[in-house]
């Protein structure tokens, strides 16, 4: 049913770097006993300051579900902002025709079509093609940005087989998902707040990315329309929606994080004097603004401080994709320099930010081999350094400690959105079955962070009420779910 090629098979996603073990050289430290003992109080100290025991999980969730009320009850700068995103209704499954979406996401660029086929046949074809945003585009231009879109979505259309139809005289319609922090202003408009994960392109800050991305269309020559414009979660939430009625909230733990859930109007103050018929709405968290209670390291404010972001998205620096590799970098940077854990020099490499990737921390944590073979393979080819055993057991241990603290406090942002709309509606959670779609590189690729979120839940939850919340892996939902939005947004959707 589904067809996917690439843009550019070369360079892969987020979780798909190569590496080569064969340009490891063999060469071993001998100082073993000192450096556990000169290392120690180091790891120590970070596995204190990392710690999330019980009652921080605690103190995070009840933060993030107070913070989610502050964000509803004023359309004035807020820890949370808290976006409403006018998608008032979820896809209903009478959805019927040939769609698109675009998505945007942190590292990579996708394109995708759906024949829809209504309730009977749901979806009838797809096809999607996918390939990193080049890392230039991240600094250019906003004109370079949406030209790149476009000429991708250009180059896709044309492409387009007979197992797709539009109706003679129709124009192709675009669900656009934009994974940064945009005030909506309407379903099909809505201008940037931020950037965030590493972007840093001036000017648009303030626009219209719906219309930047018509101005691109039209340079293309592309006759297509967008219809809707929505983030990954909520992109996430209404394809994940489309096919089990129980999903509640949508969270996205990929290079970035946002979590996004569907709120009663009387409970968004910030929209009263408005209608909106459905009496509802999703609401786009943007919980990586989220700063309360966290168990924060020197190493978290030194990253914080030297990025491009400083003070801003520190929930998201915390448990996301993008940033886990650099904490453990910059914790294994001062063990070196001060306990001396890989002998007497530093590697230059191991000095420059982002050298260790999180999908590397991955790697690493997946071996089981006796001597930590690839351990010493994946630290020498990142970082320069020649490790022994008991360094790279002590470099295992942490990525074992940033890891779990991500995923335990991922988690217990999670409980916080549960609790909150619980509180508000007596059974609406705790009372049945309720599913939390999750997407994201992280989620998807990192087995241990998953285990560690899913711990923290359950820990928070207790076993009852943790049997009946499902944390469920939503692949590749959003680009459905922003063409299923493009569908219910439709100009022509009186003529389903
Ligand atoms: C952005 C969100 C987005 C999330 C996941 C964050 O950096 O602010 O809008 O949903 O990343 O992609």
């Amino acid at each position: 049913m589904s067809v996917a090629a690439s843009f550019s098979p070369a360079l892969g996603s987020f979780f798909s770097l190569s590496r080569s073990p064969s340009r490891f050289r063999m060469t071993l430290q001998s100082n073993s006993v000192s450096v556990t003992a000169t290392v120690s109080p180091l790891l120590t100290k970070l596995k204190r300051d990392c710690a999330t025991p019980l009652p921080v999980l605690e103190e995070v969730a009840d933060a993030m579900s107070a913070q989610m009320r502050s964000g509803l009850a004023l359309d004035a700068p807020t820890q949370l902002p808290m976006i409403p995103t006018y998608v008032q209704n979820l896809p209903t499954g009478n959805e019927k025709g040939l769609f698109y979406a675009l998505d945007l996401g942190g590292t990579n660029f996708r394109v995708l079509r759906v024949q829809l086929g209504g309730k009977e046949e749901r979806v009838i074809a797809t096809e999607f093609e996918q390939g990193p945003i080049p890392q230039h585009l991240m600094f250019g231009t906003t004109e370079e940005l949406f030209d790149f879109i476009a000429s991708g979505l250009a180059k896709f259309a044309e492409k387009e087989s007979d197992k797709f139809h539009l109706p003679p005289g129709r124009t192709r319609e675009i669900g656009f998902t934009f994974s940064f922090p945009v005030k909506q202003t309407s379903i099909d408009s809505g201008t940037l707040i931020k950037w965030t994960k590493g972007f840093a392109i001036s000017g648009t800050e303030g626009r219209d990315v719906v219309a930047c991305l018509n101005e691109a269309l039209k340079r293309q020559g592309l006759n297509m329309r967008v219809s809707a414009l929505v983030n990954d979660t909520v992109g996430t939430l209404a394809g994940a929606e489309y096919w089990d009625n129980d999903v509640m909230v949508a969270v996205i733990l990929g290079t970035g994080t946002n979590a996004c859930y569907v709120e009663q109007i009387n409970a968004i103050p910030k929209l009263q004097g408005h209608v909106f018929p459905s009496g509802r709405m999703i609401i786009s968290t943007e919980w990586g603004a989220f700063s309360t209670s966290l168990p924060l390291t020197e190493f978290d404010e030194e990253m914080d401080a030297a990025s491009i972001n400083p003070g801003e998205q520190i929930f998201e620096k915390t448990i996301s994709g993008m940033y886990l590799g650099e904490i453990v970098r910059r914790a294994l940077l001062k063990m070196a320099q001060v306990g001396g854990l890989f002998g007497k020099s530093v590697p230059q490499k191991l000095t420059m930010p982002f050298t260790l990737r999180t999908p590397d921390l991955c790697a690493m944590q997946q071996d089981n081999s006796v001597d930590l073979q690839a351990v010493g393979s994946i630290l020498y080819d990142r970082t320069g350094v020649e490790s022994n055993l008991s360094a790279r057991k002590i470099v295992l241990e942490v990525c074992d400690t940033v890891i779990k603290r991500g995923g335990r406090l991922a988690g217990a942002g999670i409980v916080g959105i549960l609790q909150k709309m619980e509180e508000d509606s007596k059974g609406i959670i705790f009372g049945k079955r309720t599913v939390v779609a999750v997407d994201g590189g992280l989620y998807e690729n990192y087995p241990h962070y998953r285990a560690y979120l899913q711990d923290s839940v359950t820990e928070l939850l207790g076993l009852e009420k943790s049997n009946n919340v499902v944390i469920q892996h939503s692949k590749d939902g959003s680009g459905i779910g922003a063409a299923l939005l493009a569908a219910s947004n439709s100009m022509y959707k009186h003529q389903f």
